[in-house]
């Protein structure tokens, strides 16, 4: 089964968050089962200085305003297709951000060029190797399908991946010829959104596979609350659509084996990683838990709900280290909240240290409005750092709670709290101190939580199997 990937991140070449991690190990997971998964990226900076072996398979003379090449080789042992085009993607800094920190002017047109690569290796292959199935991720692939039958590549199947319905990829419908779409799909069966144009609601109208990144966020995407303007079509489509589990790389994150930390392979020997982080950050020796968190600062985590519920927190003993960076706000007020000795803020990106919070934590804060999977609960479960999570899409997913019902049954792994509120965080967090001090329970939920299965296996077979129900499927959802 041969596989195009196409997503506008991958790790560890080029990563703002989850989506670079689940692409990222998607290939490796799903080579064991017969699929054959290439990836297509814009050629970034870093992702030109990684490419090795690169041979050029095709040439546009005007790829969205300029001449491009389409190369294929090999970069941190993933197999490539790499859109070198330095008008679109010859730019420092982050996939999408310029250096005034707002987004690109035309990241409708740099992602748009993705989509259009995409379908053209769909219809009429790369060198010799043509996917059956084109697997895109989020908004910047959402045009794949759209281009796709204008280019004859309809006996391809077609998959969607939604990380994140939050990021719908708008655009005025002023640039409908500069993103080369068909005017006559200017509505509400195209890609017409709320009188704009959405690349998202184009892909999730056109792809003959949807699917989301849990099973819960599969289902909040139909309502309201969740669905971001895109519920009704989320419920249009709800026959199409599946929630399968990201996974995470069990090489990459292994107690046992971590560079960056004291390795450690039982929560009996997970102290000294803790003592090692405390010392690091400044931090006193505390009677409660020590509190983790790894997050980008937007208003999706829920880290305000944090500020409001950390007094409570400190006064019960614990402690909280938190490394993230985003919204200038939250920025500076944890940066005040730590004048506090017993809270340490690091502002920044800094994979070691998460590797360090991770480890060294005994629980990690995931308070999220919203989550479609969340990754840093399952390297939490993972390292035997205990997850305190809002009861929302993946959260709800991953997390066994430690309720009565649960602690009875000796399975639970971690804290779950509803509604998203401070006061139900602190409530949780008041529980977290009450079970830390519990040390027989708490050294079971640590178990439970590191014998917690969180790798790829299941969702790489789910991923498998999907692609060879669309190809066995004669006739595509759409005969345009
Ligand atoms: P999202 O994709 O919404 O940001 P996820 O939990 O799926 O949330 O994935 C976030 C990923 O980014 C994780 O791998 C996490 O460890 C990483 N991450 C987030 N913020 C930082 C940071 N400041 N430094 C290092 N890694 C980070
Ligand atoms: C998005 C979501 C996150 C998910 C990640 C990878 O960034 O916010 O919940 O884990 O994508 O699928």
């Amino acid at each position: 089964m041969r596989v195009l990937s196409v997503a506008s991140e991958i790790a560890p070449l080029v990563k703002t968050g989850g989506l670079a991690d689940v692409t990222g190990a998607l290939p490796a997971a799903l080579a064991g089962m017969d699929v054959h998964m290439r990836s297509l990226v814009p050629g970034y900076p870093a992702v030109m200085a990684a490419l090795q072996e690169a041979e050029t398979v095709h040439a546009f003379d005007d790829l969205f305003g300029g001449p491009a090449v389409l190369l294929q080789g090999r970069g941190a042992g993933l197999d490539l297709l790499v859109i070198d085009a330095p008008h679109l993607y010859d730019r420092p800094g982050n996939p999408y951000l310029g250096p005034d920190g707002r987004d690109w002017p035309d990241n409708p047109e740099r992602f748009a060029a993705l989509s259009w690569v995409g379908a053209h290796v769909a219809a009429h292959s790369a060198g010799a190797w043509r996917p059956q199935v084109l697997h895109g991720h989020d908004w910047q692939a959402g045009f794949m399908t759209e281009y796709l039958p204008r280019m004859g590549g309809t006996d391809v199947r077609s998959v969607l991946t939604i990380h994140n319905i939050a990021f719908t990829g708008t655009a005025d419908p002023g640039r409908l010829h500069s993103l080369r779409l068909d005017p006559a799909r200017f509505n509400s069966e195209g890609y017409e959104f709320w009188g704009g144009i959405s690349a998202l609601k184009a892909g999730l109208m056109s792809a003959d596979a949807l699917t989301t990144v849990s099973p819960s966020y599969a289902d909040e995407l139909m309502t309201p609350e969740f669905g971001m303007g895109l519920d009704g079509v989320m419920r249009h489509r709800q026959a199409a659509l599946t929630g399968i589990l990201n996974g995470i790389d069990e090489q990459v994150w292994d107690p046992a084996t971590d560079p960056a930390i004291v390795p450690f392979t039982d929560p009996a020997s997970k102290a000294a990683a803790k003592a090692a982080l405390r010392v690091e950050l400044g931090l006193p020796q505390a009677e409660g838990p020590l509190c983790v968190i790894v997050s980008r600062m937007t208003h999706q985590k829920g880290l305000d709900l944090v500020l409001e519920a950390l007094p409570a927190l400190t006064a019960a003993g614990g402690q909280l280290a938190l490394l993230g960076s985003g919204d200038p706000v939250l920025e500076q007020a944890f940066l005040q909240a730590a004048a506090d000795p017993n809270i340490a803020v690091r502002i920044g990106y800094d994979e070691a240290l998460s590797h360090r919070l991770i480890a060294g934590g005994d629980a990690i804060l995931v308070p999220s409005r919203f989550e479609p999977c969340g990754l840093t609960q399952l390297y939490g479960l993972r390292y035997g750092t205990i997850p305190v999570v809002a009861l929302t899409g993946g959260l709800a997913d991953t997390v066994i709670n430690a309720s009565p019902a649960g602690l009875a049954r000796g399975v639970a792994t971690g804290i779950q709290f509803a509604p998203v509120t401070a006061v139900a965080l602190r409530g949780a967090l008041m529980r977290l101190a009450t079970l830390y001090a519990d040390r027989d329970t708490w050294s079971r939920m640590q178990a439970n939580a590191m014998a917690h299965p969180v790798g790829w296996g299941q969702s790489a077979r789910a991923y498998a199997d999907l692609y060879a129900r669309l190809t066995r499927t004669s006739s595509p959802k759409t005969s345009r």
